[in-house]
């Protein structure tokens, strides 16, 4: 009886110890690490058998699991042994990328695919660590690590890593990954979005090795309100993390300076700084940023920068700017389906400065890191959002804490990003006392873990004083963001483009404005009258003529127009014109711009 407790009480504290997502290691693209990208085995598993057995108790959950479950990695050990399995003798599927566009019997395929990762690899244990982490996984991410639950991750669009060093062999060790992209009413998003649910291991996966105790996080900005001095925090991961020497040098500065963690092995800084270049639009400039103890070291290429607003103005480095901006989706304009390596980062970006922009709206969920760091290369300033999209289930607990997981997570990733000015909260969701309240502890969370940017969403606007032709922004929520966002769609779901010369806008808030959407859709190559819905004319002159219309919004900062490049949505059925395909793009899929493109970039280089 006494040896059952103790294997239970085993159980429960390796399951609790490993099952505690480790805390996120930020900049690993400047860290020593081994790529796992590449071919894995996979088995489809719509009925989850490899998770539950006849009846519905998970595997995971059985303290000898039975061998039915695929996170063993079974194989038959005599003639008469029943495995109902054998990864090594599955097809295989490349990671990263969507299953949706590599397999055509995955095209729409909404459940649990399992993956296989096999390797081996040499650690000193006596001094180094190891971990595995994952840029992305769309939705729910059960991690298995030669047999055993490391943890599970829910949300599709930001990293996570655990660490592997105690169950890590020389040879033979295998990595297996249940990824589940069912769609969930109280996920994040919810059932309902207009883009395509790519499932999968949809970013690279990487083994990093560290030190006994390493640099694991660190933010590192101007002062707010003081762009003399830098400011932030860094903390350490490991057993000597406390009362640590830690070392920050950024030598363009002539920066080279001591400090000591706390008992927690986190320490705060302040480090005056006189002669800063700023980064800007223009002149980008990221200086290296070297931050060292006796065991490890680690740099980053970081801008300073200031961004705040005061009234109706946007401040960048204490001068107004208005965001010349377009939206944008996590598509791949070389390959079919997600994005998630550096040249489809260059495509788009660059696609977007040719069209004139200074400011992108990553829509409608973090997109990869490849976005952010060239960003800040190029000097584009970035709107990051959260996926909190539509019909979210606001009453549910369970899903604040997923939204604010999320929120945390991209903010863990990209607080040190120049580009990155603001972090959107949400996209057109449906006022209510439950969605005002979920979204106002949302800000406040996100204030509190980043006071160093700007708060936003896409808010519903609305008739002012019932005059169907003078439009305002009632949205409780536009007394808690810092700038003022809103979709609007005149000319499209609402009228026709002639529409737009009769509208007025009486924006009551003194806060900044931008219009975060707005659009029409055109089959590239359809031409017609100008009225003749769906050809590139009529997304021409809608896009006239809500240029006409929004220059008369007296606070109006940016725009960031729906959207760059056409993509692919299930709710895009009308055959011949979208068939899959959401035709709002300025750009079609095969990269071939429209005319209304012509249009925004002549606005643009006019502003
Ligand atoms: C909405 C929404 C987008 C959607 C677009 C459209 O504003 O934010 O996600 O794709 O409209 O209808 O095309």
């Amino acid at each position: 009886m006494i040896k059952k407790v103790v294997l239970v009480f085993t159980f429960l504290v390796t399951t609790l110890i490993l099952n505690a997502q480790d805390k996120l290691i930020i900049n690993t693209y400047n860290r020593p690490t081994t790529s796992l990208n590449g071919y894995w085995e996979y088995i489809v598993d719509p009925y989850e058998n490899g998770y539950y057995n006849y009846r519905y108790e998970a595997f995971d959950k059985q303290e000898n699991p039975q061998k039915g479950a695929f996170f063993l990695n079974s194989k038959s050990e005599s003639k008469s042994d029943l495995v109902e399995y054998d990864f090594d003798k599955m097809d295989s599927i490349l990671v990263p990328s969507d299953w949706n566009t590599q397999k055509e019997n995955l095209f729409y395929y909404e459940g649990t695919l399992w993956y296989k990762k096999s390797f081996d690899y040499k650690l000193d244990k006596t001094s180094n660590r190891l971990f595995v982490y994952f840029e992305a996984s769309n939705y729910k991410t059960e991690v298995y690590f030669n047999g055993k639950k490391l943890g599970v991750h829910v949300g599709g669009f930001t990293p996570f890593n655990y660490e592997i060093t105690s169950l890590l062999k020389e040879n033979d060790n295998f990595l297996i990954v249940k990824v589940d992209n069912k769609r969930i009413k109280e996920g994040v998003p919810t059932l309902l979005t207009d883009w395509w649910n790519y499932g999968g291991i949809t970013r690279d996966v990487k083994l990093i090795e560290t030190s006994n105790t390493f640099v694991q996080d660190y933010f590192i900005q101007l002062k707010p309100k003081d762009s003399n001095k830098i400011s932030g925090y860094i903390t350490l991961n490991g057993e000597n993390a406390p009362q640590k020497n830690v070392q920050i040098s950024i030598p363009e500065l002539n920066i080279n300076r001591s400090f000591k963690t706390n008992n927690t092995g986190k320490l705060s800084f302040e480090i005056d700084a006189k002669t800063i270049s700023y980064w800007s639009m223009e002149k980008p400039h990221l200086y290296d940023v070297t931050i060292m103890t006796d065991l490890d070291t680690v740099t980053d290429q970081i801008g300073f920068r200031s961004i705040q607003t005061k009234g109706k103005q946007i401040l960048l480095n204490n001068k107004p700017i208005f965001l010349k901006g377009i939206s944008i989706h996590e598509e791949s304009p070389i390959h079919d389906g997600r994005g998630w390596n550096k040249e489809d980062a260059k495509q788009i970006l660059n696609w977007a400065k040719e069209l004139g922009c200074n400011y992108v709206r990553l829509a409608h969920y973090p997109h990869n890191e490849h976005m952010l760091r060239l960003a800040d290369k190029m000097g584009i300033l970035v709107w990051e959002e959260n996926p909190v999209y539509w019909t979210i289930s606001w009453e549910n607990e369970n899903t604040f804490l997923n939204a604010k997981n999320q929120l945390s997570e991209v903010i863990d990733r990209d607080k040190n990003r120049a580009s990155v000015i603001i972090w959107s909260m949400a996209n057109e969701t449906p006022t209510s006392d439950a969605r005002n309240n979920f979204l106002k502890k949302l800000a406040s969370f996100t204030k509190e873990k980043d006071p160093t940017r700007l708060i936003s969403a896409a808010l519903e606007q609305s008739d002012y004083k019932d005059d169907k032709f003078t439009r305002t922004i009632s949205d409780p929520f536009a007394d808690v963001v810092d700038i003022l966002s809103f979709n609007q769609y005149i000319g499209w779901y609402d009228g026709l483009p002639e529409k737009c010369s009769k509208i007025s806008w009486n924006i009551q808030q003194d806060k900044p404005v931008i219009i975060s959407e707005f659009g029409a859709g055109a089959k590239y190559g359809l031409h017609g009258d100008k009225s003749e819905r769906w050809t590139e004319e009529f997304q021409e002159h809608l896009y006239i003529e809500t240029l006409k219309m929004i220059d008369n919004i007296e606070q109006l900062q940016g725009v960031s127009p729906w959207i760059l490049v056409d993509f692919r949505s299930p709710r895009r059925i009308l055959p011949e014109i979208q068939d899959g395909w959401n035709r709002k793009g300025l750009i079609s899929e095969d990269g071939l711009k429209k005319k209304a493109f012509f249009v925004l970039q002549e606005y643009y280089n006019n502003k």
